[in-house]
């Protein structure tokens, strides 16, 4: 009897899951790639150390090129490569973020990056005003004075032969935002930056895990995992300090307000933090404590690797176009009567080129490879439909190397980024800080930083470098990443002139 009820009970569990996936399947099933195995589909293409995923993914695209179906076990994602699907679906209202986002809730919490409807537009409303670019300009000292000690710290690597600049990027990078996100520094918490950092690094690579090993996403199975027992380490160092931070932070502005030395009007902040403690709606309403700790630990992680990247990537693809880095000079030579000078907006405005060689830098290398989203509806492409409840892979990488958009799409040409030559191209061609709705709220300050960096460094070294680019190994975690490490050679710039003009 009980064997009977059994049978009945799985066999109406089997039809009512076949029932509700009929139409994905059907849909699924017409859009091009490779085969799926029953019950892993190609989860085998993800198995592996990170630098053979992103082989593996290289060689589907280029079998494929426009779009794939790819099975994750019963999931369907479908990974889009050129502008036209892309911009598609990024300006539909029915498209939002996608399930696999959910992964970082223990760590983001229910922040801007993860977030949806209400609590996403309530968050974005209050917290929009501290990226206003006249806010921005504040945080210009804490760039200037960090890319001098970067270019003193630098100095043990000069005339050494190549190394990986990374490290030195990532830290410097680091300390800027705790700078500018918490408002503490290396010399008031020591060691704990250090910690913060490392654990956000490995925050990040077991969030990537979880995503991809599609067998660690079931909560009870993760639950059990060494993987979850890992994360809680990190989450513990992560929270831990943003909590001490917002407790301190508040105390102080708590007690600004009640000795009365605080007046909103004259009140100039320099902290991400205060002005998330400090920011209201039209009805009084705030950000929770809880909020505000997500919204910090997420900018954080958003803004950290990505910004090293960018310059280890530019940096790597300087050394080898001298050509380009000598135009790179010529313009610093130019906008900069003082070499020594710091560099202030009006001069970040004048660096067209420079400007160039970054966007060309993300369109070969964007630090955010692909983005993931979900269709509440069918969208229809003109040759095939994507089904509502699949994940939509936004690959970024392939889209910035689509060759109706780009002519030599794999070659380093800053030109790229002409006006003109912008003008001609379809605006969803070049997405390294994504577009629509859900597009990157740290772009600008992004940009400036980067920008500040490099004309710092760049009036102190000449950079160069012997690996060609069809030998960087590519590693796309989260970030993408070159798996030998940014490997450059620096000189100091005066000696390398005389020395080449000998
Ligand atoms: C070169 C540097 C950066 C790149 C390439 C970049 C790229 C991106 C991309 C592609 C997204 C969309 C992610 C998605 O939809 O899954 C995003 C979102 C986001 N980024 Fe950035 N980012 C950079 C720097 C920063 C910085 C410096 C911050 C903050 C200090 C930041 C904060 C955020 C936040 C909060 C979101 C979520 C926005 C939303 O969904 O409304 N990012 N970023």
């Amino acid at each position: 009897m009980i064997t009977a009820l059994l049978f009945i009970w799985s066999s109406v569990l089997m039809f009512w899951y076949w029932y509700n996936r009929r139409h994905l399947v059907k849909l699924g099933s017409q859009i091009p790639g490779p085969p799926a195995y029953p019950i892993i589909g190609n989860g085998l293409a993800f198995w592996g150390k990170p630098e053979e995923v992103f082989g593996r993914l290289k060689d589907m695209y280029l079998m494929y090129s426009r779009l794939i179906a790819i099975w994750l076990g019963p999931k369907l994602h479908v990974a889009l490569f050129e502008a036209k699907d892309v911009e598609k679906v990024l300006k539909l209202k029915t498209v939002e973020k996608a399930d696999e986002y959910k992964y970082l809730k223990p760590w983001l919490g229910e922040s801007l990056l993860i977030s949806k409807g209400n609590k996403f537009k309530f968050n974005k409303k209050l917290i929009m005003p501290a990226f206003h670019i006249n806010n921005l300009k504040r945080f210009l000292d804490v760039f200037n004075d960090h890319s001098l000690t970067l270019v003193e710290t630098l100095r043990e690597q000069v005339g050494k032969g190549e190394f990986d600049i990374d490290q030195y990027f990532s830290t410097c990078t680091m300390d800027i935002l705790l700078e500018t996100v918490m408002g503490i520094s290396k010399d008031t918490i020591g060691d704990q930056a250090y910690a913060y950092s490392q654990a956000v690094h490995k925050l990040s690579r077991l969030a990537h895990m979880r995503i991809y090993k599609f067998w660690l996403r079931p909560e009870l199975i993760f639950r059990f995992s060494k993987v979850k027992k890992e994360q809680d380490k990190y989450l513990a160092v992560v929270h831990g300090l943003t909590e001490k931070v917002i407790k301190q932070r508040k105390k102080a502005y708590e007690s600004k307000i009640q000795q009365g030395d605080y007046n909103e009007s004259e009140e100039k902040w320099t902290v991400f933090m205060d002005s998330l403690l400090k920011a209201k709606d039209e009805n009084g309403l705030c950000l929770t404590d809880e909020d505000i700790k997500a919204e910090v630990v997420t900018m954080m992680f958003a803004g950290q690797d990505t910004t090293s990247t960018t310059l280890g990537f530019t940096l790597s693809l300087l050394g080898i176009h001298q050509d380009v880095q000598d135009k790179v000079m010529a313009e610093l030579d130019e906008v900069f009567e003082n070499p020594n000078a710091p560099v202030t907006y009006n001069d970040i405005q004048r660096l067209h080129y420079l400007e160039q060689v970054i966007q060309e830098t993300w369109r070969l290398y964007p630090p955010i490879p692909m983005v993931a989203k979900k269709p509440s509806t069918d969208i229809d492409l003109d040759i095939c439909t994507l089904p509502k409840d699949c994940t939509v892979g936004i690959m970024i990488m392939g889209v910035h190397r689509d060759p109706n958009q780009y002519p030599r799409p794999f070659k380093f040409n800053p030109d790229n980024f002409l006006p003109d030559n912008i003008k001609a191209r379809n605006p969803f061609s070049f997405l390294p800080f994504s577009a629509g709705s859900r597009t990157c709220i740290g772009a600008k300050y992004a940009t400036l930083l980067i920008k500040v960096m490099l004309a710092t460094l760049l009036r102190s070294y000449r950079v160069t470098a012997t690996r060609r680019e069809r030998d960087f190994k590519l590693a796309g975690q989260t970030v993408l990443k070159r798996k030998e490490g940014f490997l450059v050679s620096l000189h100091l710039k005066d000696e390398y002139s005389a020395s080449i003009s000998q």
